[in-house]
């Protein structure tokens, strides 16, 4: 049993000098392998000694088992904690180089990136932001909207249907009746969604997104509407740019006008539906009219988006082209 101690303690000896794990594996074997181990041999030899010599000897193997597993965990740790500083020292591993040119960053989708820059403009200035469904019903979508029974939108060709009753949303401001139901004036409210019509060109898909704000207050009027648009437009597109402001017809403003801006083949392209929120649409939600008014405006995020960044064809936004996405 003494040759098998010796044995142990010169591997124990020599463990500090071992700077190779594989070295350091093969000592440990050598003192701890299963079958033939030179402390597996110990064993088989103390097995077989008288009783009363067995806790004495029991202790110093125990001991010398502690003290070999010791010192070899320590040595790993060593090993490993110099093989890191070599492979930095060895310049294997720069840690200030820039990472790999192959490692995609995530970046938002421009999009977001404008539903962000809309969001806050408003959220600034008061303007909470609220959710809405992507399924509405008609009642919401068309009728308190002051949308009439023979109005297009509500046939098969404008619209995606799920059944008689609920649709696609066509548009964003039936928040605008959710939120005038359940919430008391004064409201300032901005809402982004998805909208969905039957349309499909290099300017439409059947699929985009809206900006719905709404503001209810006293004494609201057009040049409240106006000044916020020509504010906003300003920090959208950090710097003046010129608008044509051109009145139009929407069933639930009154009066109602669009807002138009060139694009960089100068031409002019409509951004914004707005006008004061038509009184109907206030009886409808019991809102008293005589005491309050409000200002509403349906802002084209595609549109605003493809001008700010010179995008030709809207499906861009859709490709999930990493070239292309990889660009903002
Ligand atoms: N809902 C209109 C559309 O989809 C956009 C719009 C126009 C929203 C005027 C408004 C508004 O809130 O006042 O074309």
């Amino acid at each position: 049993m003494l040759k098998f101690f010796k044995k142990i303690k010169i591997q124990i000896k020599i463990i500090n000098n071992i700077y190779n794990l594989t070295k350091l594996q093969y000592i440990y074997k050598k003192c701890l392998n299963k079958k033939n181990g030179y402390f597996k041999k110990i064993i088989k030899i103390f097995n077989k000694l008288p009783k009363h010599k067995k806790p004495n000897i029991g202790l110093k193997i125990n001991t010398l088992k502690n003290k070999f597993l010791n010192l070899i965990n320590k040595q790993k740790k060593k090993i490993s904690q110099i093989n890191k500083k070599n492979i930095i020292n060895l310049n294997i591993l720069d840690i200030n180089l820039p990472s790999n040119k192959n490692i995609l960053y995530a970046n938002l989708h421009p999009i977001t990136i404008t539903i962000n820059t809309v969001e806050n403009f408003f959220n600034k200035l008061g303007f909470k932001s609220i959710n809405s469904k992507e399924i509405e019903n008609t009642l919401y979508n068309f009728n308190y909207l002051n949308i009439k029974k023979n109005h297009p939108s509500r046939t098969d060709k404008d619209t995606f249907w799920i059944n008689k009753n609920l649709l696609l949303k066509t548009q964003t401001s039936s928040i605008q009746i959710r939120c005038m139901k359940k919430y008391k004036p004064p409201l300032k409210i901005i809402s982004p969604g998805c909208v969905f019509r039957k349309d499909d060109d290099s300017n439409h898909t059947p699929m985009f997104h809206q900006i719905e704000v709404f503001l209810v207050d006293k004494n609201i009027n057009l040049s409240n509407l106006i000044y916020i648009i020509k504010k906003f437009l300003y920090y959208f597109f950090e710097k003046k740019i010129k608008y044509k402001i051109i009145p139009t017809y929407f069933p639930f403003t009154e009066p109602s006008f669009e807002i138009y801006i060139k694009n960089k083949k100068n031409k002019w392209i409509e951004i914004i539906g707005a006008g004061l929120i038509h009184p109907n649409i206030f009886k409808n939600v019991n809102i008293n009219n005589k005491e309050f008014t409000g200002f509403a405006l349906g802002i084209g995020i595609e549109r605003l988006t493809m001008i700010k960044y010179n995008i030709i064809n809207i499906k861009n936004l859709y490709k999930n082209n990493l070239k292309f996405l990889n660009q903002f």
